[in-house]
């Protein structure tokens, strides 16, 4: 059984979610770095940040949008990101190879309907590094959806377990050491048992986003939690704790288990 990590560099990490369509290139390029020491077989994703998050507040996507012409934006503007990454990436030595989620997944409703990820799996197989990212997928019922790029990793992990992949753990880069409590100090680890008393207490940052919050990420991470699958939420502002994750160190971040 081939062993696989996934990881998703989070869009507050990779951008600067206060300026539209700035990409910190030089925090990705540190992480690409990281990212090259592993030996492991990794999937990446990245979020979105101030690139479509910005056009999606304009012209909506998550549950349908209010333009042909906005939809195409925001749609764009996540390819763009994915453009960035992807050359810096290839810049650093890394052979990762870029699948747009509009291409490979179709929704009603927000629920999968239809999905191609045997080309990912070809991928992994081949040991390139696949890399997906928050995009706008295409939904019968809604016209469009939004999913994040942890939400594509975590569908990615369930088709991959039924392949008997061995998917141990979901690393997310954001920019906190973890989830924080409401005097700011990070919960070490949160578990089904424990969410529910401390659910009321977590620290959620005021930020524009159509995909997220901390408590969404928490509980879609529980939910991975369930099939076997932990989420460990680290900080990519500090240098060394990608590697660190990577090679199994202690790392000041919170485990979902
Ligand atoms: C959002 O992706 C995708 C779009 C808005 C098109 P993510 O939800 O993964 O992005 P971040 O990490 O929150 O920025």
């Amino acid at each position: 059984m081939k062993e696989i990590i996934l990881v998703k560099l989070g869009g507050s990490i990779i951008t600067d979610k206060k300026i539209a369509y700035l990409a910190r290139k030089s925090i990705i390029r540190r992480l690409a770095k990281e990212l090259k020491q592993s030996k492991q077989n990794i999937i990446l994703a990245h979020g979105s940040g101030s690139f479509g998050h910005t056009s999606a507040v304009k012209f909506g996507g998550k549950k349908g949008y209010i333009s042909k012409i906005g939809i195409a934006r925001v749609a764009r503007d996540a390819m763009e990101i994915n453009r960035i990454v992807m050359g810096i990436l290839i810049t650093e030595g890394i052979p990762a190879v870029s699948f747009r989620p509009m291409g490979m997944i179709l929704t009603s409703a927000g629920k999968i309907e239809d999905s191609f990820f045997k080309s990912v799996e070809e991928v992994i197989k081949q040991g390139l590094i696949p890399v997906v990212y928050g995009d706008v997928i295409w939904d019968k019922k809604w016209k469009s959806t939004i999913y994040s790029g942890e939400t594509i990793l975590n569908k990615l992990a369930m088709y991959l377990r039924k392949k008997n992949f061995n998917i141990k753990r979901i690393i997310q880069v954001g920019q906190t050491n973890g989830v924080y409590d409401d005097r700011k100090k990070t919960i070490p680890i949160i578990t089904n048992k424990t969410w529910p008393n401390l659910k009321k207490f977590i620290f959620e940052l005021k930020t524009k986003d159509v995909t997220g919050g901390m408590q969404h990420k928490v509980e879609d991470a529980l939910k991975m939690a369930n099939l076997g699958i932990e989420t460990l939420l680290i900080n990519g502002k500090t240098k060394n704790e990608l590697s660190k994750a990577l090679l199994n160190k202690k790392v000041k971040g919170t485990l979902i288990k």
